[in-house]
């Protein structure tokens, strides 16, 4: 069985980089082998990850409308496009979800698209999603068995009750999530006794576990003036240790 931890929180509070940090941590704790997602429509998870990206699943499904061969039973063929897309590193594998389709979904390709998807993803150890702001595609992209769900929030109070609000999405979206973990990042070197009040509040509420708080990191932000992958922060890089540490509540099940 795979494990599936995904990422959600609101725009540009850092999820792409909590899973870019990740992963390495996976990779680095010989937590093999390792599926990324990236459903972000503006996807830039292989970008962290170092990586270039050929075809997304959108582009295939789109393809799919005119492209299956009469002499391939449909499935085989939608199977074998999905194993194309999966980009293979010596760590890690990716597979982008790309663009949504538009009005006329093409749904017969999404249903196998989907069932294809769910079957390659048991073939890895960890799967990590990385999403866009918000909750509903994930019910759309058919994952709704999430074992860990990282909901990011930025150090402000408004944004941790905005965590709370995505959180409380998971019912009526019928998402089926094991633990959701609340993830404060780009926190400053000393918290305030007032946010982190705010922030036990509001987990104890909502039904979150707090993970922890990710400190905003001059590291992180060279790296992305550079446009450097994550993967290649040092060890003993600040947020690489912060973030190990959080990381290991979750994968030990603390
Ligand atoms: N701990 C941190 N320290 C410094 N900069 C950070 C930190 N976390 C994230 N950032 C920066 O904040 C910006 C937004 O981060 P990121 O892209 O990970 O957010 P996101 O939630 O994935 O955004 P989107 O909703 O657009 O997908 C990026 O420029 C990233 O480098
Ligand atoms: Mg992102």
């Amino acid at each position: 069985m795979s494990r599936t931890i995904a990422l959600a929180g609101k725009g540009g509070t850092g999820k792409t980089t909590t899973a870019a940090l990740l992963i390495r941590h996976l990779i680095k704790t010989g937590r093999t082998p390792i599926l990324a997602v990236d459903a972000d429509p503006n996807a830039n998870l292989n970008e962290l990850l170092g990586v270039d990206v050929d075809v997304t699943l959108g582009e295939i499904k789109n393809e799919l409308r005119t492209a299956v061969p009469d002499s391939m039973a449909r499935g085989d063929f939608i199977e074998m496009r999905l194993n194309e897309a999966v980009i293979e590193t010596d760590d890690f594998d990716l597979i982008v979800m790309g663009q949504p389709e538009g009005p006329g979904c093409y749904c017969a390709a999404h249903a196998f698209l989907s069932q294809a998807l769910e079957k390659l993803m048991k073939n890895y150890a960890y799967v990590v999603v990385d999403n866009e702001a918000g909750m509903e595609h994930l019910s759309r992209l058919n994952m709704r068995n999430i074992d860990h769900l990282l909901v990011v929030s930025d150090a402000s109070s408004r944004g941790v009750m905005t965590a709370g609000r995505i959180a409380e999405l998971i019912k009526p979206l019928q998402l089926e999530v094991g633990t959701v973990w609340l993830l404060v990042n780009r926190a400053p070197q000393e918290i305030p006794q007032t946010l982190d009040d705010y922030v036990q509040k509001i987990c104890d509420e909502k039904d979150m576990k707090f993970l922890g708080y990710l400190k905003e990191s001059q590291e992180v932000f060279e790296a992305e003036i550079a446009r450097r992958p994550l993967l290649e922060l040092v060890d003993n890089t600040e947020i690489v240790k912060e973030a190990s540490q959080l990381f290991e509540k979750i994968l030990k099940g603390a």
